[in-house]
């Protein structure tokens, strides 16, 4: 692997999104080639699955498996062949994802995500992944005041506790690889934080 895979994580409402375009132009600067993708989705057929899971009812464990199919054929398409040409990935969200939303707050038993993790991309980590951190009630407030929500955006705040509680329980059990950031603070100061840690990659 000669590219660096970045990914972006954090709750709905963590304002996580609005950086790529700074994070990108930063990276660019940098002389990188720089590949901007989104997980579930990345290419056409993860995309139609985002469809699907971000607006179908269905069982937690599918929901799961389809997270994955979909994961699958972004790295087969997209992530895996930018890496070895040398770019730079970033994503906005990938496995982190998995473990904070299908395990940390809807329950589905670990393993079967560290199972689905070693088949999908056992030899294929993020080099960096960004957590954006935010209390609960600013992402809910932040939700309440934006667009039409999807299925994962109308749960409670109960469902939004244990998200956050589980990406920092992964930032902690990975701290080489995660950066948290505090993005509860005025975008110039968060901005700040973002081009910090950018620098150093
Ligand atoms: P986004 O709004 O950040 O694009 O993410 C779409 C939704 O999908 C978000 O509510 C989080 C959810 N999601 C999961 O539940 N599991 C996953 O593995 C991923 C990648 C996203």
């Amino acid at each position: 692997m000669i590219g660096k895979f970045i990914t972006l994580e954090g709750m709905d409402g963590a304002g996580k999104s609005t950086h790529i375009p700074n994070i990108i132009a930063l990276l660019q600067a940098q002389g990188h080639e720089v590949v901007s993708t989104r997980e579930p989705g990345g290419t056409p057929l993860g995309e139609r699955l985002r469809d699907l899971l971000l607006h179908e009812t269905m069982h937690v464990e599918t929901e799961t498996l389809l997270m994955f199919a979909a994961r699958r054929e972004h790295i087969a398409n997209v992530i895996a062949p930018a890496l070895a040409r040398g770019a730079y990935v970033l994503s906005d969200r990938f496995t982190d994802a998995t473990y904070a939303y299908q395990h940390g707050a809807k329950g589905v038993d670990i393993k079967k995500i560290e199972a689905l993790e070693n088949w999908v991309h056992e030899d294929l980590q993020p080099n960096v992944t960004l957590l954006f951190d935010v209390p609960v009630e600013v992402s809910m407030r932040r939700l309440a005041s934006a667009r039409q929500p999807d299925k994962f955006e109308r749960e409670s705040h109960e469902f939004f506790h244990k998200i956050r509680q589980a990406y920092l329980l992964r930032a902690a059990l990975n701290p080489s690889r995660y950066r948290v950031i505090d993005a509860n603070q005025p975008l110039e100061v968060v901005n700040k934080s973002v081009e910090t840690i950018i620098a150093t990659l």
